[in-house]
C-alpha cells in the first residue's frame, strides 16, 4: 500500500483519536472504580461542603506520596461527570479548588437506597471483564458463551459454586432492583393493581417481590429461584422463596414477572420461560399476564448515550451468557411463537420498559 501523502495523512487525525478513544475506554470504567473502592464519594459527601484537594488527600486511606495522582484521577472524573470543580466560596482568596459531588456519583453512595456502587463493582470485576478478552476466540470456538472460554464453566454454574459470584451477582441485582421498581410503583401502578398473586420468576434474593408486596396489599408474592439463590432466604406471610428452576415449571399466579430474565436466554430457552409462563397464568380473558422488564432496542433514538449502553449490554449478555437484547419486532415473534396474543409496551424506565404480555 503506498504512504499517504502529508495531506492525505493529516486528515487521518480525527481517526486516529477516534480510535485511541476507543482503546482507552476502560480507563473511564476503571478510574470510577477506583475513585469507589477508595470511597472518594462517600468521603466528598460526609465532608459536607465542597472538598479542597488537601482535604481529600487527607481523609483518604492511600499512601500521601501518591497524592499528586488523586488531582490527576479527579479530572478525568470530573470530565466524565461524576465530580465538579469550583473556586472555594468561603475563601475566594485561597488558590485552591473544591470538588463536589454530581447526580451521578450521588448515586454511587454507600448509604444511597438507590446505589449502583454494587452493579458497578460486579460489572467490573475481573471474573466478568476476563470473558471479554476471550471474545474473537469464542467466535472460532463452538463453547456457547466466552464466560466458559475464560472460566470453564456457564456463568449460572459458576455463581452456584463460588459464593463470592453468587453474591456480588446478587447484590449487583438487588441495587439495580431498588431503584427501576421505586419508578415502577409509582409510575405503573397499574400494572398491579388487581393482582391478586405475583409469580417473580428469576427473582433474585426477593427486592422487587417486597417492594411489590409492600405497595399492593393484600398480593400475595413468591420468588422462584435457583437453590443457591434462595438457600438462606425467609419468606414472610405474603412473601415465599421457592427452590426451582423456571425452565422445568413455573407455579400458577395471576401474573409472572420476569425482570431482566428474556436477556439472559437465547430465543429458543426464551421460548421455553414464556410457555411455562402461560401454563401459569390465568387464561385469556380472565386476566392472566406477563410482566417483562427489559430493554426494548432502537427505542431511545436521539439519546445517543443510551444506545451505546444498551448496544453494550447486549454484548455483555453475548459474553456472560446465551442472550441477547431485542427490539420491538423481535419481543413480538417471541410473544406470538409461544402462543400470546398481545403486548404493550411502557418504555418508562430509562433505559429498560415494561412490558405486558397477554394470552
Ligand atoms: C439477571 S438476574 C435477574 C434477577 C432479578 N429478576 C432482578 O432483576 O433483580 C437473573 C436471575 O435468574 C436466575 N435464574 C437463572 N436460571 C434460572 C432457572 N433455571 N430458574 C430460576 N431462576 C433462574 C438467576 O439465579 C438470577 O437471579
Amino acid at each position: 500500500m503506498d504512504l499517504p501523502t502529508c495531506v492525505q495523512a493529516s486528515e487521518l487525525l480525527p481517526s486516529h483519536a477516534h480510535i485511541w478513544n476507543h482503546s482507552f475506554n476502560f480507563i473511564n470504567s476503571m478510574s470510577l472504580k477506583c475513585a469507589v473502592q477508595l470511597s472518594i464519594p462517600d468521603i466528598i459527601h460526609n465532608h459536607g461542603k465542597p472538598m479542597s484537594l488537601p482535604d481529600l488527600v487527607q481523609a483518604l486511606p492511600i499512601n500521601k506520596a501518591k497524592a499528586p495522582c488523586i488531582y490527576r484521577l479527579m479530572r478525568i472524573l470530573i470530565h466524565s461527570g461524576f465530580f465538579t470543580k469550583q473556586k472555594n466560596l468561603e475563601n475566594e482568596e485561597e488558590e485552591e479548588d473544591s470538588y463536589s459531588l454530581t447526580p451521578a456519583s450521588r448515586l454511587l453512595l454507600k448509604d444511597n437506597p438507590f446505589s449502583v456502587t454494587p452493579f458497578l463493582l460486579a460489572t467490573l470485576d475481573p471474573i466478568l471483564t476476563t470473558p471479554f478478552h476471550f471474545l474473537s476466540e469464542w467466535f472460532q470456538d463452538d463453547r456457547k458463551t466466552s464466560f466458559e472460554m475464560a472460566h470453564g464453566r456457564t456463568f449460572w454454574d459458576y455463581a452456584g459454586h463460588e459464593p463470592m459470584l453468587n453474591t456480588l451477582f446478587n447484590n449487583s441485582m438487588a441495587s439495580d432492583a431498588r431503584l427501576v421498581t421505586s419508578v415502577m410503583i409509582k409510575e405503573c401502578a397499574g400494572v398491579f393493581e388487581g393482582l391478586n398473586s405475583l409469580l417473580d420468576a428469576g427473582g433474585g434474593t426477593g427486592t422487587v417481590a417486597k417492594a411489590i408486596v409492600d405497595a399492593f396489599p393484600p398480593m400475595k408474592c413468591s420468588v422462584l429461584e435457583l437453590p443457591h439463590v434462595v438457600a438462606d432466604l425467609e419468606g414472610s406471610d405474603n412473601l415465599v422463596f421457592i427452590a426451582g428452576d423456571m425452565f422445568e415449571s413455573i407455579p400458577c399466579a395471576d401474573a409472572v414477572l420476569l425482570k431482566s430474565i428474556l436477556h439472559d436466554w437465547n430465543d429458543e430457552e426464551c421460548l421455553k420461560i414464556l410457555k411455562r409462563c402461560k401454563e401459569a397464568i390465568p387464561c385469556k380473558g380472565k386476566g392472566g399476564k406477563v410482566i417483562i422488564i427489559d430493554m426494548v432496542l432502537d427505542n431511545q433514538k436521539g439519546h445517543p448515550e443510551s444506545t451505546e449502553t444498551q448496544l453494550c449490554c447486549d454484548m455483555m449478555m453475548m459474553a456472560m451468557v446465551t442472550g441477547r437484547e431485542r427490539n420491538e419486532k423481535e419481543w413480538e415473534k417471541l410473544f406470538l411463537d409461544a402462543g400470546f396474543s398481545n403486548y404493550k409496551i411502557a418504555p418508562i424506565l430509562g433505559l429498560r420498559s415494561i412490558i405486558e404480555v397477554y394470552p
